[in-house]
């Protein structure tokens, strides 16, 4: 099986700051992997590098077998699927949520000038349908709940029908039960075989969502574990990723964790 993103010894350097420490990490194309880690811990900078909008300092990256430095990013950008604080930024407020959405077709935010056929509007409202968020196809995006957007950007992060998922805390913001409806919607794409392989970042062991199959653990830009869901997700690794002694527990398919109160 191929893999779609391969990191051989990538560091990353900002002036005196080391962002990523030799990280080295694959993912195969049926694989959902969570990336865990405090914040600053490098999360976000791992997933620019997957979504070739950085470079690393050192060490080869592989995104979908294109090398990057020897390949045309923009050409390599529309198989990528990303959400993230900073791109929901720049979604235009007065823009119909359906637009949010058909507009990734071709790449742009707002739509503008382009001209979309009925494919791209039937996928489109398909999507939003798949993420329970097919009710506000006539909403503009700034009237939405917090949670709503989320829905709509992965909507919109799946336009294309990229090979490669990345979600940069998608759950950030969320209320409880916001929470458990990305979950759940979550957990929906990562049971479908026809889902991209997905790379989900962020700091709760409780968002992880049932389907997903392999974690990444950061800690100050260095990879403390990963591997398996099951055999990652340890009260050892969390502890030393969150620098605090854990407990964690596993139980319906989620996890929890919460720090140790007594010596054991
Ligand atoms: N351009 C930059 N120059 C220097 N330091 C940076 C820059 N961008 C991010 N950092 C630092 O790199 C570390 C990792 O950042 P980031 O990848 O955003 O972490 P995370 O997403 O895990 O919270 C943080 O300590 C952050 O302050
Ligand atoms: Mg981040």
């Amino acid at each position: 099986m191929a893999a779609v993103l391969d990191l051989v010894d990538v560091t990353v350097r900002r002036g005196d700051s080391v962002l990523l420490d030799r990280v080295s990490w694959t993912v195969e194309e049926d694989e959902r992997w969570v990336v865990l880690g405090p914040n600053g811990a490098g999360k976000t900078t791992l997933l620019q590098i997957a979504s070739a909008q950085l470079f690393p300092t050192q060490g080869s990256v592989h995104v979908l077998e294109e090398r990057l430095g020897s390949v045309d990013v923009f050409e390599l950008r529309p198989r990528i699927g990303l959400t993230s604080a900073a791109l929901a930024e720049r979604i235009p407020r007065h823009e119909t949520v359906h637009d949010v959405v058909v507009s990734a077709a071709y790449g742009v935010l707002g739509r503008w000038r382009e001209m979309y056929d009925d494919l791209d509007h039937d996928r489109a409202e398909s999507l939003l349908r798949e993420l329970g968020a097919k009710h506000l196809a006539p909403r503009t995006f700034g009237t939405l709940s917090e949670g709503e957007r989320k829905r709509v950007q992965i909507a919109r992060a799946l336009m294309s029908d990229p090979e490669l998922l990345l979600l940069d805390e998608p759950a950030a913001g969320l209320d409880l039960g916001g929470r458990e409806d990305l979950v759940s919607t979550l957990s929906m794409l990562a049971y479908d075989p026809d889902s991209p392989a997905t790379v989900l970042v962020s700091h709760h062991v409780e968002e992880i969502p049932p389907g997903f199959t392999h974690a990444l653990m950061l800690r100050q830009g260095r990879v403390v574990a990963a591997g398996l869901l099951d055999q990652t997700i340890t009260e050892q690794h969390l502890s030393a990723t969150f620098g605090m002694p854990l407990t964690v527990s596993h139980e319906d398919g989620r996890w929890a964790a919460r720090r140790r109160t007594r010596a054991r």
